[in-house]
């Protein structure tokens, strides 16, 4: 059987334009901007209009994802949309997205890993190229993360924004050095509900509340931050830890980190625990926040028209999520 080599050939992404600054959310929680900065790392988030959809940034981040590729949208075989917060909950976003950009050769579905999303889609994608099924895929990300935002929380409120982001995936028939995704690394822990949560308003109250040990868990984010906190570390360590070790790479040998953006301090605990430095790790989370299963694409996509990441470099991908769930994926570009 040809096995094929899957690469990232085009990237997009797409932000609200209003924006929700710290001295915004000073006016909403006790909290300010020092305390923000410095304790997450973030400046700003962005945040849809009322009457703006998430597969409107979505429809957005994926042209722009098909013009940097270069390609037709018929002729993307398989849709991929990651999110937990699309608008409707069926049809799926990625056939939402489908219709918009006349993308009608795709099978199209949702997936659903929360903060890590972007990366078990992109995974999932890959799967599908790498077995010679399809060649081409597009895989969205894309969240509207506050609207189910409680804005009396200080602990969270203060994390999430909305965006979107997409990427292009291409299979090419493996000759000679491997190229594109290398390996990955995915996993996840279903005892540990607790630690994130946000159900949908239908769920039967009596059974949430068996989830939680919370009082009253309501239909917003909420999440026990210092445990977050604790287990985003340690799983993306050890998640990227695996992935070196199995491909015998030292840490030195990766050109760029591109980690989900939930607080910069688990960013840089994580990059000086695997030897990856802050001049080597993408970043968009001052201007955007934690966009959940978007922020990874965003970020990727910040980086590639920056120029940062160039042909041959290496790409560590890695995430941490509610579920709990985690992963990484190694690309070579
Ligand atoms: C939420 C988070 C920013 C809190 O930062 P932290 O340094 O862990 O802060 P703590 O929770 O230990 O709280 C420290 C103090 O700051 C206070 N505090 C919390 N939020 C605050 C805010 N927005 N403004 C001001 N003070 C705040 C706390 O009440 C606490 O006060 P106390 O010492 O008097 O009790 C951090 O834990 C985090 O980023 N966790 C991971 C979040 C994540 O990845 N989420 C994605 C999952 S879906």
């Amino acid at each position: 059987m040809t096995l094929y080599d899957v690469s990232i050939v085009g990237t997009g992404s797409a932000l609200p334009d209003t924006v929700i600054t710290n001295s915004d959310l000073e006016k909403l929680v006790d909290t300010n901007d020092e305390w923000i900065f410095t304790r997450t790392g973030i400046r700003e988030r962005r945040r849809l209009r009322d009457d703006q959809p998430v597969t409107d940034i979505a429809v957005q981040a994926a042209k722009r994802a098909i013009e940097s590729a270069g390609i037709d949208p018929t002729e993307i075989d398989l849709i991929i949309a990651a999110s937990i917060t699309a608008d409707l909950i069926f049809p799926p976003l990625a056939c939402m997205v489908q219709r918009e950009i006349g993308a009608s050769n795709a099978a199209a579905f949702d997936t659903n890993a929360v903060c890590a999303g972007f990366l078990f889609a992109l995974v999932q994608g890959s799967q599908f190229l790498q077995t010679g099924a399809y060649k081409t895929a597009l895989i969205i990300a894309a969240e509207g993360l506050t609207r189910y935002v409680d804005y009396t929380d200080r602990n969270s409120c203060i994390l999430f924004g909305d965006g979107a982001g997409a990427a292009i995936l291409r299979a090419t028939p493996q000759q000679g050095k491997r190229k594109g995704l290398i390996d990955f690394d995915l996993g996840s822990d279903g005892t540990r509900v607790n630690v994130a949560i946000c159900p949908r308003p239908s769920a039967p109250k009596e059974w949430l509340d068996t989830l939680t040990d919370r009082d009253e868990v309501t239909p917003y984010i909420w999440q026990d931050g210092r445990a977050m906190f604790k287990a985003a570390i340690n799983g993306m360590t050890d998640s990227v830890k695996r992935i070196l070790t199995r491909q015998e790479l030292p840490a030195e040998q990766i050109d760029w980190l591109v980690p989900h953006q939930a607080n910069l301090r688990i960013i840089e605990a994580v990059g000086e625990r695997v030897g990856i430095p802050s001049d080597r790790v993408a970043l968009s989370l001052e201007e955007y926040g934690n966009t959940s299963a978007a922020s990874m694409a965003i970020t990727l996509d910040k980086w590639m028209r920056l120029g940062h990441i160039q042909p041959g470099n290496r790409i560590m991908f890695t995430a941490f999520a509610g579920g709990l769930s985690w992963g990484s994926a190694l690309f070579q570009m």
